[in-house]
């Protein structure tokens, strides 16, 4: 995952999407994070980076409206990373956004993840990735999930990252409505609503069902911060119950919302929910769990 690639001018890396397959809070902390446990995947929803020699750094983003001031978590990466290696070089970097902000799909952290892999090459500071992740840990809680391998189990805020082996068997699709919603006023509706009062697995009880049908993973797709969203949403577009009517086997939260995911067990499957959560009016498409390095080395040429 985030792999480097020379371009005659520079470098380029591929941020991808993630989905919460599970997400569960344990309890909130002084520092006014919350420590939770979730099973995280990439997922092949890219952003698209590319970095460039340069006297100064500079960011220049296309596709969808983000900042592209020190408010971008890709400028804050690369202050952090020249800090901290006292480096005095710069880069043009040029961000082309496939992942919608604000719904949960840890765009920007990807973001700065691939702006933490892609400088560290340009700029030979000779980093390493678990470096990397404390790095991005001072950046975004769901930084250090994307140095790590695209299936994994995060505790703590997100710092603490651990991976998690086994094939998937499924396809996705990620649905997202226009609107999105902001982390601090989700986790601050659930300290408003309190802890869910009904026992449930632990979030890692999702590994022992990657290998199965889709159906068989639905009840294991929990988050915890469902209903602070449901209640910062207010009565506007509900992507759950869309991708139910869809006829969706499995469904679960991606992060603090709003968008969503639905399991499928083959690709047409998948292509027949997209159109059908299209037709209802909210933006879709289908998606798989990124490969891992040893999955990729497996690819033939
Ligand atoms: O770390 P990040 O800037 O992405 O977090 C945004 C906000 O989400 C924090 O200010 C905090 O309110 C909340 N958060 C939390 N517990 C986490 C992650 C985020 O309370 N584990």
């Amino acid at each position: 995952m985030l792999e480097t690639t020379s371009r005659k001018q520079g470098i380029a890396v591929e941020a991808p999407a993630k989905v919460n397959l599970t997400l569960r809070v344990l309890g909130s902390r002084k520092d006014g994070y919350h420590d939770l446990e979730s099973v995280v995947a990439a997922v092949s929803l890219f952003d698209a980076l590319e970095f460039e020699p340069a006297p100064d750094v500079r960011l220049a983003c296309e596709g969808m409206a983000v900042p592209n001031g020190d408010e971008n978590l890709v400028m804050k990466a690369a202050r952090r990373l020249a800090e901290e290696c006292g480096c005095r070089k710069g880069a043009h970097i040029r961000l082309k956004k496939s992942i919608p902000p604000g719904r949960g799909f840890g765009g920007g952290s990807s973001d700065a993840a691939a702006a933490l892999v892609g400088l560290n090459a340009l700029w030979d500071t000779g980093m390493g990735r678990k470096e990397l992740a404390c790095l991005g840990a001072s950046i975004g809680s769901d930084v250090p999930l994307f140095l790590g391998s695209p299936v994994c189990v995060i505790r703590g805020r997100g710092e603490f990252v651990e991976p998690a082996a086994g094939a998937c068997a499924w396809w996705l699709v990620l649905a997202w409505p226009d609107f999105g919603l902001s982390t601090a006023d989700v986790y601050a509706a659930y300290d408003r609503l309190g802890a869910p009062r009904a026992a449930r697995p632990p979030a890692t009880e999702i590994l022992r069902r990657l290998a199965r049908p889709a159906r068989d993973a639905a009840q294991f797709l929990l988050n915890d911060l469902e209903p602070a969203a449901d209640v910062v949403r207010g009565g506007r577009t509900d992507v759950r119950a869309i991708l139910r009517q869809a006829g969706a086997p499995a469904v679960g939260m991606t992060g603090s919302g709003s968008a969503y995911f639905a399991l499928a067990d083959t690709e047409s499957d998948a292509k027949r929910l997209v159109q059908k959560t299209r037709a209802a009016g909210t933006q879709a498409c289908v998606a798989t769990i990124v490969a891992g390095a040893e999955e990729q080395k497996e690819v033939p040429q």
